[in-house]
């Protein structure tokens, strides 16, 4: 399968990522967790994603095209994908679009995590990631084992740099600015799945499942 999922900061995107990458043995490609580690390894392309990402704007599209072209061509990719904060807006999109056709492939479905805005401060300020897996934690809502540790390699929990408030609130209106419009772009040829991404966690798994069977 290949897969789109689309919502705004906080929807629980890579929240269901793994268990969806899990389950139907595909790649995940997080846009957002791959630009996050250019800019740690102070990379060309992360020092230039940088400034954008702190300020909640979205970074270039030539520069995440570009990354996920590369990304895709991972061998462990050619049977199906997830990609997780990818495309953002419409030309992000046709890129896609183009990118695929040459290699004969097309889009299964597209995961839509429509949630209210108001709920997304409290899952953003709660969250705890492990940087190296992408893995998300919840102070509330998905606590790990033992405060502040991956359950799975025991290394430190961090929180984002742009999981502030006010970094929030922009990052929320570049998604209904620009991102929105990917929806409906994707809605014209009947692929969409709506989600209810304001449900517990494990609803959210359920529904997804029901989309995907
Ligand atoms: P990115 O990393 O993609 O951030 P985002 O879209 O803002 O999404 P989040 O990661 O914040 O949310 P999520 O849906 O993954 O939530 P999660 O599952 O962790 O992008 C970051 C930045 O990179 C962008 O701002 C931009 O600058 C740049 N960028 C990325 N892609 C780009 C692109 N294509 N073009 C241009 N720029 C790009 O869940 C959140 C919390 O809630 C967690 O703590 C979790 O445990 C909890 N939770 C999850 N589900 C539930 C539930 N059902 N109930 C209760 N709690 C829950
Ligand atoms: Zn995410």
């Amino acid at each position: 399968k290949r897969l789109i999922l689309i919502g705004p900061p906080g929807s629980g995107k890579g929240t269901q990522s793994p268990i969806i990458k899990d389950e139907h043995c595909l790649c995940h490609l997080a846009a957002g967790d791959m630009l996050r580690a250019a800019v740690s390894a102070k990379t060309p392309l992360g020092i230039k994603a940088k400034e954008a990402m702190d300020k909640g704007e979205l970074v270039s599209d030539d520069l995440v095209v570009g990354i996920i072209d590369e990304a895709m061509k991972k061998p462990s990719c050619k049977k199906g994908f997830i990609l997780d904060g990818f495309p953002r807006t419409v030309a992000q999109a046709q890129k896609l679009d183009e990118m695929l056709e040459r290699q004969g492939v097309k889009i299964d479905k597209v995961l839509d995590f429509a949630i209210d805005d108001a709920v997304l401060e409290e899952r953003i300020s709660g969250r705890w990631i492990h940087p190296a897996s992408g893995r998300s934690y919840h102070t509330k809502f998905a606590p790990p084992r033992v405060p502040g540790v991956d359950d799975v390699t025991g290394e430190p929990l961090i929180q984002r740099k742009d999981d502030s408030a006010a970094v929030l609130k922009s990052r929320l209106e570049s998604f209904h600015r620009q991102t929105q419009p990917v929806i409906n772009y994707y809605s014209k040829k009947g692929i969409v799945a709506t989600l209810h991404a304001e449900k517990p966690l494990t609803d959210v798994t359920d529904e997804v499942r029901k989309v995907l069977s």
